[in-house]
């Protein structure tokens, strides 16, 4: 963990947040391109995390990728004023939060915003997502076996309740924008008919070995922002987010050579790639020195079209975040939370 004894705003090898590319929303708020990830993979301790967010924002960032399940917001929240009490205003951050699957419920929702509201000791989130489309929750640090007894399919009219208490966090003030997590496309037509609010950002994975082409094209034609996680292939995520047949793409011999050529680490490559193709990449690091490369990546050397056009070709479709404890059935695949034949599956 860095000192933070005499950490200083802004340090004096950071990167000047007015030059870090912006993407705009469709209410016309502008979030950065880039955010730091908060999700310590149930192994970094979360002063660790917090600590990462203090330096992280004296070098520049300026977005960052909270949930109430990570279960570091109030060590995040006490980060958030030191940064604030050294002159940063609010407005200038991008705080993202998430609802648990644990509070769908119609009167759970808003008490748990105020809560993370509460921890984060903020007044407003800038975005707040339901993190996972089934409201199936496991306990912290369990195994890729773990089942919810009471886990149930996605049912529409359900998560529209939980939508419509989104949208009453947007009318009191609460957030500023709503969003959605781990989509797919037959759910998301269903929700952009049926909102009131529309959907300002889509949370999934995102990175060279598992690009979503077609989600990603929908997306960007309904403006619905793609914010990317994992974009480095999460080399540390939990067990029991691992399986045998699980790419690495900071391996993959294309990044590699990018990666060669200019002098760089391949995450690196994986986050220029991302901001290029324009994706909002939300990596995590705990060490100084990587979260200050991804920053200098989307401020140095931009990928060359050919760059682009290589990395676009070694798409494996390779879902490394897959997700099996939210299933609901004895015996599923892990396949059927991802709707792959086009329908949203059936119970
Ligand atoms: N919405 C969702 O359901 C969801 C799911 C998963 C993740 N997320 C969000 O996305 C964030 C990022 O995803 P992730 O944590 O799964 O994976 P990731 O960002 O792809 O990978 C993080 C790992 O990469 C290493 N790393 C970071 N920068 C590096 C660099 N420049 N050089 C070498 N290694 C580097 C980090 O190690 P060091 O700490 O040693 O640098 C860490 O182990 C999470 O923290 C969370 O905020 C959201």
């Amino acid at each position: 963990m860095p000192d933070s004894s005499n950490l200083t705003f802004p340090a004096t090898d950071g990167v000047d947040p007015a030059s870090v590319p912006q993407r705009q929303l469709r209410s016309g708020a502008k979030m950065p391109a880039i955010g730091l990830g908060t999700f310590g993979s149930d192994h970094v301790p979360h002063a660790a995390v917090a600590d990462a967010v203090k330096h992280a924002a004296a070098l520049g960032y300026r977005h960052f990728d909270c949930a109430a399940v990570y279960g570091n917001e109030d060590l995040i929240g006490e980060s958030l004023q030191h940064i604030m009490r050294s002159g940063i205003r609010r407005e200038e951050l991008w705080i993202t939060s998430k609802l648990w699957n644990d509070k769908h419920a119609e009167e759970d929702v808003i008490p748990a915003c105020e809560r993370s509201l509460h921890h984060l000791k903020l007044d407003y989130l800038d975005l707040y997502l339901i993190h996972w489309p089934f409201p199936n929750h496991h306990p912290p640090h369990c195994d890729v076996s773990a089942r919810n007894p009471n886990a149930v399919p996605y049912i529409h009219e359900r998560y529209m309740r939980t939508w419509r208490k989104l949208e009453e966090l947007v009318d009191r003030g609460l957030v500023r924008h709503i969003g959605t997590s781990n989509m797919t496309i037959p759910k998301m037509d269903l929700i952009l008919r049926d909102a009131r609010i529309l959907p300002a950002a889509n949370e999934m994975e995102l990175h060279p070995h598992f690009q979503q082409p077609e989600f990603f094209a929908y997306l960007i034609d309904k403006g619905i922002v793609p914010i990317g996680y994992s974009p480095l292939g999460s080399p540390a995520r939990p067990e029991r987010d691992r399986t045998a047949d699980d790419t690495v793409p900071a391996e993959d011999p294309v990044i590699l050579g990018i990666a060669e050529r200019l002098g760089v680490h391949p995450a690196v490559v994986c986050i220029k790639w991302a901001v290029q193709r324009g994706q909002i990449p939300i990596p995590f690091s705990s060490r100084r020195a990587n979260y200050l490369a991804n920053l200098h990546a989307v401020v140095r050397d931009p990928l060359t079209n050919d760059d682009m056009r290589a990395i676009a070709a070694i798409d494996r479709n390779c879902r490394l975040i897959k997700g099996q404890v939210f299933l609901w059935r004895d015996n599923q695949s892990w396949q059927d939370l991802w709707d792959m034949n086009g329908s949203i599956t059936p119970p």
